[in-house]
């Protein structure tokens, strides 16, 4: 054990090597790249970001699903990155994912108590009846009747499915989730009790979360620190409430700004920002726009904001943002 944070991300970038067609060009495909982060023990790091700025791809570098091109990932002070081709037993074990869609995650011809039996088999061998015990535990702690153990995923809600799966995660006791987009599958009412469900178990086994979500509301609700990322970079970072609430990065205010929300006060203010909507697609990231990657969705860019790269730097309290011309934006802002 050491006293640094759980994980730690340092300057990882991860591309991917295309090759189209026999004698095709090879491309290379930046999806993530220089991207740093820390999530300390019992927290939650929430990665937020339009589909396709690379949030899943950090997640699976994390759990060693795509290489990291540069940079480190370090676990309890371990450098995860520098593991062998086979992850290590332990390292499996500490850390756990559930996925957006836990049909295709979970094995169809398995009950829930069989799929749960599994995964403690692996990771924390112990008799039949202490087995079928902790079984019961874990179905009981996830909210779901003791009926369930009997079922097959198909004859559950994607609530219900969704339990399993994070149940499936805590039968081997893990110290790290990678929730990617584990409610963005669900309806409404559905998504907030398996978010409280996640907050829950935190709160009971002091689990850390890295909780992946294109929607900065969901993810506001249970991180404690959030990442804002733009075709593969942090645009900001800084404590939840205060990325919720005063986003500052144009990123980060157009994602506010595109956001549904259910209180009509909050949703008159909402729409006076509308203003900052920017309209546009995510550029591909085969072909990153030069400068500031955002410049051109962004109002206020500027010949600099194409010329340089914009660096992560420390606004005020907690957070950092990437943008060369925060400080003018927000004067001209309170002069309007
Ligand atoms: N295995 C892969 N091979 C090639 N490109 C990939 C691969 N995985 C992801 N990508 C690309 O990397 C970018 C980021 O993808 P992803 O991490 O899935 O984004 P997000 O989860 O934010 O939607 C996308 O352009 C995607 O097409
Ligand atoms: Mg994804």
């Amino acid at each position: 054990m050491t006293t640094g944070p759980l994980l730690s991300v340092e300057n990882l970038s991860v591309e991917f090597h295309l090759r189209h067609g026999m004698f095709g060009r090879a491309r290379t495909l930046s999806a993530v790249r220089d991207v740093s982060f820390t999530i300390e023990a019992g927290q939650t790091f929430g990665l937020v970001g339009e589909s396709g700025s690379g949030k899943s791809t950090i997640g699976r570098a994390i759990l060693r699903l795509a290489p990291a091109t540069a940079g480190r990932v370090r676990f309890d002070g371990e450098d995860v990155t520098a593991f062998g081709p086979r992850t290590p037993l332990h390292y499996r074990r500490d850390v756990q994912v559930v996925f957006q869609d836990p049909m295709s995650s979970l094995n169809p011809r398995q009950t829930v108590g069989e799929t749960i039996e599994q995964a403690i088999r692996r990771h924390r061998p112990m008799d039949a009846a202490a087995s079928r015990r902790e079984v019961a535990r874990i179905v009981d702690s996830v909210g779901l009747a003791a009926y369930h153990a009997q079922r097959h995923p198909h004859e559950l809600s994607g609530g219900q499915r969704q339990r399993v799966a994070i149940a499936r995660a805590l039968a081997v006791q893990p110290r790290l989730i990678v929730c990617d987009e584990p409610v963005s599958a669900l309806d409404l009412s559905t998504q907030a009790q398996v978010i409280n469900l996640l907050v829950d178990l935190q709160h009971e086994f002091g689990l850390s979360y890295l909780f992946i979500a294109h929607n900065l509301d969901v993810v506001r609700h249970v991180s404690h620190r959030i990442g804002v990322l733009y075709l593969g970079r942090l645009v900001e970072t800084g404590p939840a409430a205060d990325v919720h609430a005063a986003p500052r990065h144009p990123y980060t205010r157009m994602l506010v700004a595109s956001t549904l929300v259910a209180d009509p006060q909050l949703q008159a203010e909402r729409s006076r920002e509308r203003r900052l909507q920017v309209r546009g697609e995510l550029p591909s990231p085969l072909a990153p726009p030069p400068g500031c990657a955002f410049h051109t969705r962004c109002r206020w860019a500027d010949e600099g904001c194409r010329q340089r790269m914009p660096e992560l730097e420390a606004i005020d309290g907690e957070s950092r943002a990437a943008c060369i011309r925060l400080a003018e934006i927000e004067a001209e802002e309170l002069a309007a």
